[in-house]
């Protein structure tokens, strides 16, 4: 079993849910109820090696409650850059799916302000979760005694994805990680000299992946953290130098970047046309599905930086306020937190269990360095993927990196946007 203890060490913007009250109707009376046997399940887990991960869930759904059928409510685009939309104009008009899947941390409080989902501590109790998560993951999913969402999984969303092959064409040692963002730059254009891309990535929010990861590398896992509470400024040297290095990055990127989303940029890297991809663990669900072998075909390392961090983030789900299929639901969430559910989701998906007593000897080579930097190194929360900032700054923030990708490249006015969006957000 996993020390989680190092939980601890999460900031409150990681996971925290804040001190805000929610003002749900609390309990299950504001759920729909009766439904049917039909439960829909909003992801956006729609194709490819994201899909297989909620086939491997679905499968035991379906060994677990015979008695309701899997209904697939997924929206396709990587990190629900559509989902989240078409999910927001739904439930503003009362027409929820049964249950849809929500970032752990400041995105969830999103849903908790708007008094969209319900409390679900009763389930804690039923399917004795409270113990299987690390008590300090369950401390910070509560707001005010109430607990909002369930995990299904932890990604880390810090990875450098590499070809060794086009590494060892390119005269890189692919078993060797560069020691820092410069020693990076320096194989990128090692990497540039072989006629590959060097650097594959996808659209917007893939580029906010990549910014966030330097970030971390840059500042350090506690300034870092500190972005999202006021602690650190977004005019602070630290994070010029980290946008100076995302321009260098960037410099070395796809010209078709912007028309793809992150599939695509990743099976570049797999198909032997770009030496390396900055990407979540979803990547290596991806490259198991494509057959690759771990470290003869790709190898991997988190970017490196001032320290050790894991790059944080957890997809969980939600019993919405009015669900049709209140207790179908439920089903749902009893299927994703129970063992079987856990360890055949997160076999499948690249992640890793949130439960610490799942077996974790049947996860691969890549799977066990995450296990195991979640464990010892510092945590600090994912940008792009709803576990540090809500969703209206990282709305801000993309359009912010988005201009300068698209547009003029004009760094000063970039950062100024950063700063024009934490001054609007940051608590
Ligand atoms: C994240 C999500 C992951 C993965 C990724 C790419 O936001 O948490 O499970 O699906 O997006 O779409």
């Amino acid at each position: 079993m996993l020390d989680r203890r190092r939980f601890l060490a999460l900031s409150s913007a990681a996971l925290g849910v804040g001190a805000l009250a929610a003002c749900s109707s609390g309990g299950d009376s504001g759920s729909g109820g009766d439904g049917g046997t039909d439960v829909e399940v909003f992801t956006w887990w729609a194709a490819g090696s994201e899909k297989a991960g909620l086939d491997a869930l679905v499968k035991v759904f379906g060994e677990q409650h015979s008695d309701f059928t899997f209904v697939n409510g997924a929206v396709a685009g990587g990190a629900g850059s559509a989902a989240k939309d078409m999910l927001q104009s739904r439930l503003q008009a009362s027409d929820p799916p049964d249950t849809f899947q929500a970032h752990a941390g400041a995105e969830l409080q999103d849903y908790i302000d708007a008094a969209q989902i319900e409390d679900v501590s009763d389930l804690y109790d039923e399917y004795k979760l409270t113990d299987a998560f690390p008590k300090d993951l369950v401390d910070r999913l509560t707001v005010d005694g109430k607990i909002y969402s369930i995990p299904s999984n932890i990604h880390r969303s810090n990875v450098v994805w590499a070809n060794a092959k086009v590494l060892e064409k390119a005269g890189i040692d692919a078993k060797k990680a560069p020691g820092s963002v410069d020693d990076f730059l320096a194989d990128l254009e090692k990497a540039k000299g072989a006629g590959v891309t060097a650097l594959s990535v996808g659209t917007t929010w893939c580029q906010v992946n990549l910014l966030e990861a330097i970030l971390m590398s840059e500042l350090g896992s506690e300034k870092y953290n500190g972005l999202f509470d006021g602690k650190t400024t977004w005019d602070d040297a630290a994070v010029t130098s980290s946008l100076e290095a995302f321009q260098k990055m960037m410099g070395y990127t796809n010209t078709d970047r912007d028309s793809l989303d992150w599939p695509d940029a990743t099976q570049q890297l797999i198909d032997g046309k770009a030496a390396y991809n900055v990407m979540g663990d979803w990547a290596e669900a991806a490259f198991q599905q494509a057959k690759l072998k771990d470290g003869e075909d790709y190898t991997y390392f988190p970017l490196p930086g001032k320290e050790k961090i894991f790059g944080f983030l957890a997809d969980s789900f939600t019993l919405p306020v009015g669900a049709p299929n209140a207790d179908g639901a439920k089903a749902w969430l009893d299927t994703l937190s129970s063992k079987d559910g856990q360890l055949a989701f997160n076999l499948a998906k690249g992640s890793i269990p949130a439960r610490t007593d799942v077996d974790e000897s049947q996860f691969g080579t890549y799977s066990q360095t995450a296990l195991k930097s979640f464990a010892e190194d510092a945590i600090s929360p994912s940008i792009a993927h709803g576990a540090a900032v809500p969703v209206a700054w990282l709305n801000d923030l993309s359009d912010a990196t988005s201009q300068f990708t698209t547009g003029a490249s004009d760094l000063a006015a970039y950062q100024k946007a950063l700063v024009a969006a934490a001054h609007k957000y940051a608590s």
